[in-house]
């Protein structure tokens, strides 16, 4: 951009502190016992609807409006985020990749001749994927894998070695007995078609192996190092679908797909299967980058102290994309990540805004990472401020939904009060968090704790004379049940029992404007029913007093005299 410069807006103007707030996992859903919010006391955000269509109304969270490849894609919070804090649609990641394989540029790219120069070079070598396996379109998706290990197969892989995470958070849980038996098939496949010596190594659940994120906790990543690249777990099997079933008998309340404890194959002397060894090929098959970036800096960094990895074999690695592409990790990827520029956070920053930005470490990221187009860093460190209040550890989120929403609220109102910030930029993560756990009674406690961090939050900007924003990313609290999708009404299993929903949904989610600063004839634009998440940059950038870029998605407010 040449001039970085934003005209002021011709009628809203500068100095009222803007508090914006995204509810993670929050969206609009059927009105029953299985929409959490609904049945949750919501008395601030109940009051914020009766705004509408002036100051509330809906906007898009899915499919194509977040840039996925379908719109029966649900949201998430890397789509999400990336387009709040843009104010652009990127084609994301799915769909790059769909792309990059269904044309094969993928196995034409410099790094994919990188991995396969190890690969390929003798039949002792080993090409080790690593990665979620799951339909759920939010990390990873089978059929990539599926793709990947068969053009890996037919560019020269002899011996392939596949590590996965079990998912249960973006799919049912119970669906990794399916996925398992699925890739089987196609390991089957390989073995019969190519005379690839395909199998399952080791596997986890991704909550407890391998897949942290934000470096909360770097005890998962470990447990993963152990299992993928030492073939050492404290359970060992002769095959994957052994390993879900015994571990599931063994201790049903604990072992769900996304809590699995590490599990490695052995051969008959009870000897691993998959370690990864100096010259092997490593390929990391998650598209979405949050979670592999702990991973990718065991994999690649020469000085690492998270934890001791006990041997750091010489590999070559590549991910399935660049998961930062500010510190170019990894240095190898087989798919260019989406070029995310010219944020709201960039423009901000360099027309003098100050900002304050907070979440608990779980979804950290998502309001810093995420919102300025997967930069991990500050546009400006005199500008911008970025507090993270450390997640609890080694408590599930539904034994204590309400996480840190008092303190994420009280961090919220300080800064409001300081006048030291224009913009204060917070997520209550609980009603996605505590969602996923599939636990209904937990996320009704998680919404209430919501609405009053809310609450708290709407007394400071009430206070200091400002305005405030409360959007949501993607849909989850609103719907905890698995339900017929023509009919919309929960079903049953063959036992007569019910399907918890861990998963996000499509749903659209609220956006709400208001507070004493709020010039009185704004209002929500009529012309713009289709409007997504998309739309929220361009209007943060009006309610801060600016006239937004224009290659932004246009605004969504409007001023008439009052
Ligand atoms: C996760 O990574 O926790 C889920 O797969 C997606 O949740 P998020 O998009 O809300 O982070
Ligand atoms: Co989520």
């Amino acid at each position: 951009t040449s001039s970085w410069k934003l005209k002021p807006h011709p009628v809203l103007p500068r100095g009222k502190p803007l508090l914006v707030c995204i509810l993670d996992g929050w969206a609009e859903g059927i009105e029953d016992e299985f929409n959490a919010i609904h049945v949750a006391k919501t008395p601030t955000m109940d009051a914020l609807k009766a705004t509408a269509p002036e100051r509330w109304r809906l906007l898009k969270a899915h499919g194509s409006a977040v840039g996925l490849p379908s719109d029966s894609d649900m949201g998430n919070s890397e789509v999400g985020h990336n387009a709040l804090g843009a104010g652009k649609i990127y084609k994301q990641g799915a769909g790059l990749v769909d792309h990059a394989l269904s044309s094969g540029k993928l196995f034409q790219s410099p790094s994919f001749a990188y991995v396969k120069e190890a690969f390929s070079a003798s039949p002792n070598r080993t090409l080790h994927l690593i990665g979620l396996l799951s339909d759920g379109g939010v990390h990873s998706r089978f059929d990539h894998l599926v793709k990947l290990m068969h053009g890996c197969a037919s560019h020269g892989a002899k011996r392939i070695r596949v590590h996965v995470l079990t998912d249960g958070r973006d799919v049912a849980d119970g669906t990794s007995f399916q996925f398992v038996e699925a890739l089987e098939k196609e390991l089957a496949q390989l073995a019969k078609k190519g005379g690839c010596d395909a199998r399952i190594a080791s596997g986890g659940g991704r909550m407890n192996v391998t897949m942290d994120r934000y470096e909360n906790d770097w005890r998962i990543v470990e447990r993963g190092w152990r299992a993928h690249i030492l073939g050492d777990a404290p359970h060992k099997f002769s095959s994957a679908l052994e390993a879900l079933k015994v571990l599931k008998e063994a201790d049903p309340s604990k072992c769900n797909d996304q809590y699995y404890p590490p599990w490695v194959i052995v051969d008959k002397e009870g000897q691993p299967i998959g370690r990864v060894g100096d010259g092997d090929a490593v390929i990391t098959f998650n598209f979405r980058a949050d979670r592999m970036v702990m991973l990718s800096k065991a994999l690649e960094y020469d000085k690492f102290t998270h934890f001791d990895r006990t041997r750091f074999p010489k590999i070559r690695f590549a991910g399935m994309t660049q998961y930062d592409t500010e510190l170019k990790l990894p240095r190898h990827f087989l798919v260019t990540p989406p070029e995310i520029q010219g944020t709201s956070g960039e423009w901000l920053v360099r027309n003098g805004v100050r900002t304050f930005a907070c979440s608990e470490t779980v979804k950290f990221g998502h309001v810093t990472f995420y919102w300025n187009g997967n930069r991990s860093g500050k546009f400006d460190e005199k500008l911008e401020t970025y507090k993270e209040i450390p997640t609890d550890l080694d408590i599930q989120f539904n034994e204590k939904p309400r996480m840190k929403a008092d303190e994420i609220a009280a961090a919220a109102s300080n800064a409001i009060l300081s006048h030291k910030y224009d913009q204060v930029r917070i997520n209550f993560p609980n009603g996605d968090m505590v969602g996923h756990t599939g636990d209904l009674k937990a996320t009704i406690l998680a919404c209430e704790a919501v609405d009053q961090g809310i609450k708290v939050c709407l007394g400071a900007v009430d206070q200091a004379g400002g305005i405030f924003l409360i959007t949501c990313d993607h849909g989850n609290a609103e719907d905890m049940v698995k339900r017929d999708p023509k009919t919309g009404k929960p079903v049953r299993d063959a036992s007569g029992k019910l399907q918890p929903l861990t998963s996000h949904t499509l749903a659209p989610v609220p956006i709400a404007i208001g507070g004493p600063g709020l010039h009185p004839g704004v209002r929500f634009r009529n012309d713009l029913p289709a409007a997504g998440l998309a739309n929220v940059a361009a209007t943060i950038i009006n309610l801060l007093g600016f006239e937004a870029p224009s290659d932004m998605e246009p605004t969504l407010i409007e001023v008439r005299p009052p």
